[in-house]
């Protein structure tokens, strides 16, 4: 693999500044975002002044603890703008999350908000070592959801050649790889991978191709999936965060140098790690729910936003800016089977330890009497696709289960291509549990 390690005079000042000076500039700005939330935003007025809280009363960072959280909940309450902090002729883009049941969240960016969002990601791209002049492919999914064209804006700011593939049509992809040479490319893991096989199908090496780095988010995914995608293109696997109420792509970014957890862009939103049940602000370090407060959004601004997912802090290496780790699950996606807590990304870590198997993989939830019962639907990898073999790696693979998570799965290893195939985010759990 190439080193992309982006020089030290390519970085904005405020990437390496010094912590006094990022907690400065949070401070002033989150007085700020207060204010406006609190001006402009009936439901956080009445919110702080329910909870006695007022912005004049944050005289440090610390005493963001005593304003109240933000749920989705609110987002969908106040559908379509209720929660915009300014007139909705100033808004010039809408996005919406793709809602399976009812009404979707809507989030509005003002100009000012679109420049900053292009900046976080230019930065992001920056980091994972992508250089103006490159070309990207991108293939987030278009429209409402903010990949595509969040990633987009990021990758024409850094001054790359944007392909705006969007996601599907995954022969058409390969072609377009072929032909462009790209060096970057922005997808989701999971269809990165549905990228992977048809480079096989069509018989092209996947190492040979132009791709030096991958910028992975929207979905979890594990350091075993990052060598998987590693080895078979011989490019770069970075990880990106970021989610549409507090931004989009772009809130947090791995360093290609480094790829020890995501720096977060702490000049623009502050993170918090809560205890989930109680609410409690918990030290860096320790492991809870991420909570997010952006500091200069304009149209949305976004008071302690519960994200759900789970993760902890950690001081700054590549960047001064502070890590989060890896996020491996959210608190939405944690199954409990007979008392256990189970991620998807568990069972993505114990599917990819074997050769016999594919990198593709579901999860069954259904009912055993009255207790939860787990199935895992895999593949067999091409070369190990007998009766026999498949048998054999279902043994395997249920055992290693057993003695890494501690429960018992029944593991069905199907044909190669048997199992449902990723177009964006990964469907990885299929619940038939009766409802209610
Ligand atoms: O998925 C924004 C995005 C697009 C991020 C492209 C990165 C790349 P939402 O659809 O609102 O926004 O979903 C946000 O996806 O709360 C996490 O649970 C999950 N998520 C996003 N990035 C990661 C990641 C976009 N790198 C939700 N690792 C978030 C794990 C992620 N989970």
């Amino acid at each position: 693999m190439k080193d992309l390690t982006p020089s030290r005079d390519s970085l904005e000042p405020i990437e390496i500044a010094s912590i006094d000076e990022i907690r400065s500039l949070q401070l002033e700005r989150m007085k700020w975002s207060l204010r406006h939330a609190y001006e402009n935003v009936p439901m956080y007025r009445s919110r702080f002044d329910e909870q006695g809280v007022h912005p004049d009363d944050l005289k440090t960072l610390a005493d963001l603890a005593n304003f109240p959280f933000t749920y989705k909940d609110d987002l969908r309450q106040n559908y379509p703008f209720g929660l915009f902090a300014v007139p909705r002729e100033k808004i010039v883009r809408l996005h919406a999350s793709s809602g399976t049941t009812g009404k979707p969240t809507v989030v509005g960016y003002t100009k000012n908000d679109i420049d900053m969002w292009a900046s976080m990601v230019a930065r992001s791209l920056r980091a994972s070592g992508t250089k103006p002049g490159d070309v990207a492919h991108i293939a987030y999914g278009y429209g409402l959801f903010t990949g595509g064209l969040g990633a987009h804006y990021g990758a024409e700011k850094l001054g790359c050649t944007v392909v705006p593939v969007s996601g599907g049509m995954t022969e058409r992809q390969v072609m377009l790889i072929q032909d462009f040479k790209p060096t970057t490319i922005m997808v989701t893991p999971s269809y990165m991978l549905n990228i992977l096989e048809q480079f096989h199908k069509a018989g092209i090496d996947p190492r040979e191709s132009s791709l030096e780095v991958g910028i992975f988010g929207a979905e979890p995914w594990t350091n075993s999936m990052r060598e998987e995608i590693e080895t078979a293109f011989d490019m770069h696997a970075v990880d990106i965060y970021g989610l549409s109420e507090i931004l989009g792509p772009g809130v947090a970014n791995e360093c290609v140098e480094t790829k020890d957890g995501l720096h977060i862009w702490e000049d623009n939103f502050y993170p918090e790690i809560i205890d989930p049940e109680t609410g409690e602000v918990l030290p860096d370090g320790e492991m809870g729910e991420l909570v997010f407060t952006t500091l200069t959004k304009e149209g949305l601004p976004i008071i302690r936003y519960r994200t759900r997912d789970l993760t902890r802090l950690m001081p700054g290496t590549a960047r001064s800016m502070r890590r989060m780790e890896k996020v491996t699950g959210r608190s939405d996606d944690m199954i409990i089977l007979r008392g256990v807590n189970v991620f998807p990304t568990q069972i993505e870590e114990q599917v990819l330890t074997l050769d016999t198997l594919a990198p593709y993989f579901q999860i069954e939830l259904s009912k055993d009497g009255n207790m939860d019962a787990m199935k895992v639907l895999v593949e067999a990898a091409p070369n190990a696709s007998s009766d026999d073999e498949r048998a054999a790696s279902a043994k395997t693979l249920s055992q290693k289960i057993k003695d890494t998570i501690g429960i018992s799965v029944l593991t069905t290893v199907g044909e190669p291509g048997s199992v449902e195939r990723s177009q964006g985010k990964a469907r990885r759990v299929i619940d038939l549990r009766p409802k209610g």
